[in-house]
């Protein structure tokens, strides 16, 4: 906790976990990895601050609770135009790419590619032509392989998949780094934080050392590839459970469920504390769902194993029995 961020030690540390997140994601050299703090929430601002420059409109698509706090904090800094939303449909569903009304002038379009609160994944990635592609993937992120350079910039916060909270990732192409708005502060500058190499002040030394360590389980695991087949079987095998029942019940369109989160709510809303309680009796804890979308909410992030999915599953079965 006390090393120097610029000590050989914490350097070669600090290089050794890009390159293995650099492997991990197959990022092309063309792709800066900065390791940032302030959470996907400081993105929000930082995405505009640093894409406006040159036009001060972008599109964004709202599909559910984060997207629609990126957009509010992006009505800051520009025009907003929102290309899609699924609101209407009580954010269950990802809106049909051929309806999406993109502007040719925009900076840039920004997504959510995992909804954390609604459970809603994009089953593809947008084709946005030249106009970069900015990706919210707090909730997502690693969960998959996934193809880089489909992608002006991609950010997560780290406390999901990565590590732990307190480090922020951003991966941003280079032709990218020179359109930032005068007024962006230094601090929120990617170029300055690439030029320095994320140590344009101190970072967060110690949230970087544990998501190297990470970085080398996800490897050991067998990479990407090999997460997602464990990822998909987690969570099929709940949903599949979800949709066996009468009891519980998942709103989202099927080929469009998270693969991440995994929110059911129960036949009978009086038994949501019970369920509670009782769940977190049995050690599985923080089910409880966001308040937006109520009843429960499974996040099935790479840490959790098949084994916690199977517990969760069985003590479902025998809830409902006893309550169905
Ligand atoms: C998709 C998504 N975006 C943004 C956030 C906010 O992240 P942070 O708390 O790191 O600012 C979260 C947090 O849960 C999230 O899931």
């Amino acid at each position: 906790m006390e090393c120097s961020h610029r000590s050989p030690d914490f350097m070669e540390m600090a290089a050794t976990a890009e390159a293995d997140l650099r492997e991990l994601l197959k990022i092309p050299d063309n792709y800066k990895v900065l390791f940032l703090q302030g959470g996907a929430t400081l993105q929000f601002a930082m995405a505009p601050l640093n894409l406006m420059g040159k036009s001060a409109k972008a599109d964004y698509v709202n599909t559910g609770h984060w997207s629609s706090k990126a957009i509010s904090e992006a009505k800051r800094f520009g025009e907003i135009n929102i290309a899609a939303s699924s609101e209407a449909e009580n954010y269950t569903c990802v809106p049909a790419f051929e309806y999406w009304k993109l502007s040719a002038d925009a900076a840039y379009v920004h997504y959510t590619p995992n909804e954390t609160i609604g459970g809603v994944e994009f089953p593809f990635i947008p084709d946005t032509g030249d106009v970069p592609l900015v990706a919210d993937m707090s909730s997502n992120i690693l969960s998959a392989p996934l193809d880089v350079s489909r992608f002006g910039i991609i950010y997560a916060g780290a406390q999901k998949n990565i590590g732990p909270a307190g480090l922020t990732l951003v991966i941003v192409r280079d032709d990218l780094l020179n359109q930032a708005m005068p007024q962006c502060p230094t601090l929120m500058n990617y170029a300055n934080h690439a030029e320095r190499d994320s140590m344009l002040n101190t970072p967060p030394t110690l949230a970087w050392y544990l998501a190297g360590l990470v970085f080398k389980w996800l490897k050991r695991q067998g990479g990407l590839e090999a997460m997602a087949r464990i990822n998909r079987r987690k969570a099929d095998k709940l949903y599949q459970a979800i949709d066996q029942s009468s009891f519980y019940s998942n709103k989202v369109t099927v080929e469009q469920r998270s693969c991440m989160n995994v929110p059911f709510i129960l036949a009978d809303d009086a038994l949501n504390s019970v369920f509670l309680a009782e769940s977190k009796a049995a050690g599985l804890l923080n089910l409880k769902g966001h308040k937006a979308v109520g009843g429960m909410r499974a996040s099935i992030y790479n840490a959790v194993p098949e084994a916690a999915v199977d517990a969760l599953i069985d003590f479902m079965a025998d809830f409902e029995q006893r309550n169905g």
